[in-house]
């Protein structure tokens, strides 16, 4: 089988760049087409350029990298560096990028790629706010029947929520865009916090990447140590968890993960529950299943082929 075509529309982020590690690691399944940056973790200026100081540590400075939007479709930007840090990729210290940001607008080069490459051939990995994907298709519906499929971080049920106690960041930073893609009729996949909170980088596994001896093994295992405190403070879990690289690595091998496909609507319009995922779990309504929402993974193959891909860099 060739290499599946993917777009990574991106705000990193150390878990978004321990995904874009292990897609631009694992050439044979998986062909980066670009990677779209969006406002979310930290503002636009600082994912547009973690995103290439990425692609450099991964080997990969002819990767095509474009900013897109600055700001969620009708709110203010709601940032997260009380748990990525100041510059959203806090931990290791890596150089500047010196790769070129590309010229056009990322909004503008997810729907050129769509329209110009065969039906059904490209996917998309939103691992932020949905903006710039909400942008495109409401510019350009004709896109939404050439997308192969959306694998999507975010949102959550069983877990409820990590940004305010309904909701989980991705979509709580832009709920009307992450409505728009629900609504999308695109074939949806989405790793909520339900599965993402079992990705848990344990101190084992931490050790395991520093042990890789190489930059990305060591940088991700840096950028684990200063992403982890967090969740180890608010959830007294045993690590960080790795919420963006369960799509990069559903990508790779979805035979590892479980859920089921169920009706997914979002919270637009209560102040109490704004952002909220509402996954019809149990079928009890007649709504119609829109997306499947992942519930579960086998976390040791998950850790398993992390870390032999981030070997490879
Ligand atoms: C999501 O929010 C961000 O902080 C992470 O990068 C991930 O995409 C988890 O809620
Ligand atoms: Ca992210």
């Amino acid at each position: 089988m060739p290499p599946r075509k993917i777009i990574i529309d991106t705000d990193p982020g150390q878990d978004d760049a321990v995904a874009i590690l292990l897609a631009l690691a694992s050439p044979d399944e998986i062909e980066v087409l670009g990677i779209t940056a969006v406002a979310g973790n930290v503002p636009l200026h600082l994912t547009a350029k973690n995103a290439r100081i990425v692609c450099e540590l991964a080997g990969r400075p002819d990767v095509k990298v474009y900013a897109g939007c600055d700001r969620p479709l009708d709110r203010e930007l709601v940032t997260a560096e009380h748990v990525h840090g100041k510059t959203g990729l806090d931990g290791p210290v890596l150089p500047d990028p010196t790769m070129p940001l590309q010229d056009a607008h990322a909004v503008e080069f997810i729907i050129e790629t769509l329209r110009n490459e065969p039906g059904g051939t490209v996917t998309l990995c939103p691992l932020g706010p949905l903006t710039n994907i909400a942008t495109a298709l409401t510019r350009a519906p004709d896109i939404a029947d050439k997308i192969q499929q959306i694998v999507l971080m975010g949102g959550a049920y069983f877990e409820v929520g990590n940004i305010t106690p309904t909701a989980e960041f991705n979509i709580y930073v832009d709920p009307k865009a992450a409505d728009i893609v629900m609504k999308s009729a695109v074939d949806i996949v989405i790793m909520p916090l339900d599965v993402t909170h079992k990705a848990l980088v344990t101190k084992p596994r931490n050790d395991a990447f520093r042990a890789l001896g190489n930059a990305a093994g060591v940088a991700a295992a840096e950028m684990t140590d200063f992403f982890e405190r967090f969740d180890k403070e608010k959830y007294g879990s045993a690590g960080a968890p790795l919420h963006d690289p369960c799509v990069t690595a559903y990508l790779i091998r979805s035979e590892i993960f479980s859920g089921r496909t169920v009706n997914v609507e979002v919270e637009t319009t209560s102040n109490l529950t704004m952002g909220m995922t509402v996954a019809d779990w149990w079928g009890v309504t007649d709504r119609a299943p829109n997306a499947t929402f992942i519930g579960d993974l086998d976390a040791d193959a998950f850790f398993d082929l992390l870390t032999e891909r981030l070997g490879r860099l």
